[in-house]
């Protein structure tokens, strides 16, 4: 498998084009199974998530091609509503397949994604969802089978436990061909979220309320293929923040607007770190001093879960302590071993790691089995002093389009290392 090598020390300075976003991309090419036609999604990230996405769907029965930022699916005919075990293990969100799958075809067979290595991740939710919509939900051999007696799912009043992201999505998705009205309360806030629905009633639905807690969607009878490009991705672009920041660089990140990011800058502005709007996006300008800073995640708007370990990674160079709390995911600390092999100077106790500044951090060899425990690693590298080598690479590449590629652009000293070197 391949690695990353890197030698710390660069400060990193230019400007670096954002990527289309995978959380939004994976449900909406899921959700193009909602209406057959030819589908065409532009600014697609080329990413294993994304490939593994267009494979479902080739196994599903439709015909996914992804050419240079492009996706097209093309839907005629007979599907077989079976996800099987061999793609969902490799990526769980192959379960943004299920409200689509339901609505469609009254019926669909999706391989339990399982635990994975941030938690144990259930999907009672999404289940619970469709039950209330008239789905019976039976649990066979690893798979969940869902059936909707008669064929279609009727509206109804859902009011989630706690804003699952995905599990809004494919609600939203399986409501979107019901019949009737079906509320949902407590939703996921996430810019995805009100991405997709706004992509499905370009398709032709009728939803309102995504990006609130309250989603209301009157089902129609059918849906019409579109084109449409995938929005810039925010956690991407708050991954480069963290770079500019923890190398004293300055970065003009290109294409991303300030509303989805507002919790990452509020924080990062409290560290010391100079954000400021653009024509063209958001330039980030680092300090040589990080000023302690703590942090909860949440669900949107709050501090994202998905910038923790970056952000965690920054604070390793604070002037002081910073206490970071995981309330998201169970277990979304593996960066902290790896980053104390580093030189870092964290301690977890439950859900919170404590993080003791410290002067400086070693370059190591040290691999993580998360995405963004390995972009922390990558930042991390960067700073170092001497060589790192980030192995597994597999999870970067789940996330992030060109990473090395983006970095060299800004001046880091890093490179892709074929096989075991
Ligand atoms: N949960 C349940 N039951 C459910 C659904 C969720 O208990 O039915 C729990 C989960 O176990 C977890 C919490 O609720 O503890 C949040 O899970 P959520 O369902 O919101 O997460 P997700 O939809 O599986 C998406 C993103 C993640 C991101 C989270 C939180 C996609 C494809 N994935 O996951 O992205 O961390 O929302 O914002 O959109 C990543 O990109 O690195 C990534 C992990």
């Amino acid at each position: 498998m391949d690695s990353i090598r890197i030698v710390g020390g660069k400060r990193l300075v230019g400007a670096v084009p954002i990527s289309g976003a995978k959380n939004a991309a994976l449900p909406i090419l899921a959700a193009s199974l909602l209406a057959d036609g030819n589908h065409v999604f532009r600014n697609v990230p080329n990413l294993r998530d994304v490939h593994t996405m267009t494979r479902l769907l080739d196994r599903l029965g439709a015909r996914a091609r992804y050419s240079d930022g492009c996706v097209q699916v093309e839907l005629a005919g007979a599907i077989d509503p079976t996800a099987p075990y061999d793609l969902v293990k490799q990526m769980r969100a192959s379960v943004l397949v299920l409200g689509p799958l339901v609505a469609r075809c009254g019926r669909a067979v999706v391989s339990l994604p399982g635990g994975c290595a941030i938690g144990a991740r259930p999907i009672d939710q999404h289940l619970k969802g469709l039950s209330a919509m008239g789905a019976d939900v039976e649990l066979r051999h690893g798979y969940v089978e869902v059936t909707v007696p008669g064929g279609r799912l009727r509206g109804a009043d859902i009011r989630l436990d706690f804003p699952t992201h995905t599990g809004t999505e494919n609600l939203m998705c399986a409501a979107a061909l019901a019949r009737g009205r079906t509320t949902l309360t407590n939703c996921a806030r996430e810019p995805e979220v009100e991405e997709l629905a706004h992509v499905l009633n370009k398709m032709g639905a009728r939803i309102e309320g995504a990006g609130t807690s309250v989603i209301s969607i009157e089902g129609v009878d059918s849906l019409h293929p579109i084109e449409h490009a995938i929005i810039p991705d925010r956690v991407e672009a708050g991954t480069f923040m963290v770079v500019a920041a923890a190398t004293a660089g300055d970065l003009l990140l290109r294409g991303i607007a300030f509303e989805p990011l507002q919790a990452v800058i509020a924080k990062l502005r409290e560290a010391g770190v100079g954000i400021e709007r653009e024509d063209d996006g958001i330039r980030v300008v680092g300090s040589h001093v990080i000023v302690p800073t703590d942090v909860i995640t949440q669900p949107h708007p709050g501090f994202p879960t998905d910038m923790q370990a970056q952000f965690m990674m920054l604070m390793c160079l604070a002037k002081g302590t910073s206490r970071i709390t995981e309330t998201v995911f169970e277990n979304r600390f593996m960066h902290v071993s790896e980053l104390n092999r580093m030189g870092a100077d964290i301690q977890v106790n439950g859900r919170t790691a404590t993080v003791r500044g410290v002067e400086k951090l070693q370059g190591a060899e040290v691999m993580a089995t998360d995405l963004r425990a390995s972009a922390s690693l990558v930042v991390a590298g960067l700073v170092a002093e001497g060589t790192t080598y980030v192995r597994r690479v597999y999870h970067l590449d789940r996330g992030y389009e060109h990473i090395e590629k983006k970095l060299v652009q800004l001046g880091a000293q890093i490179e892709r290392v074929p096989g075991d070197a």
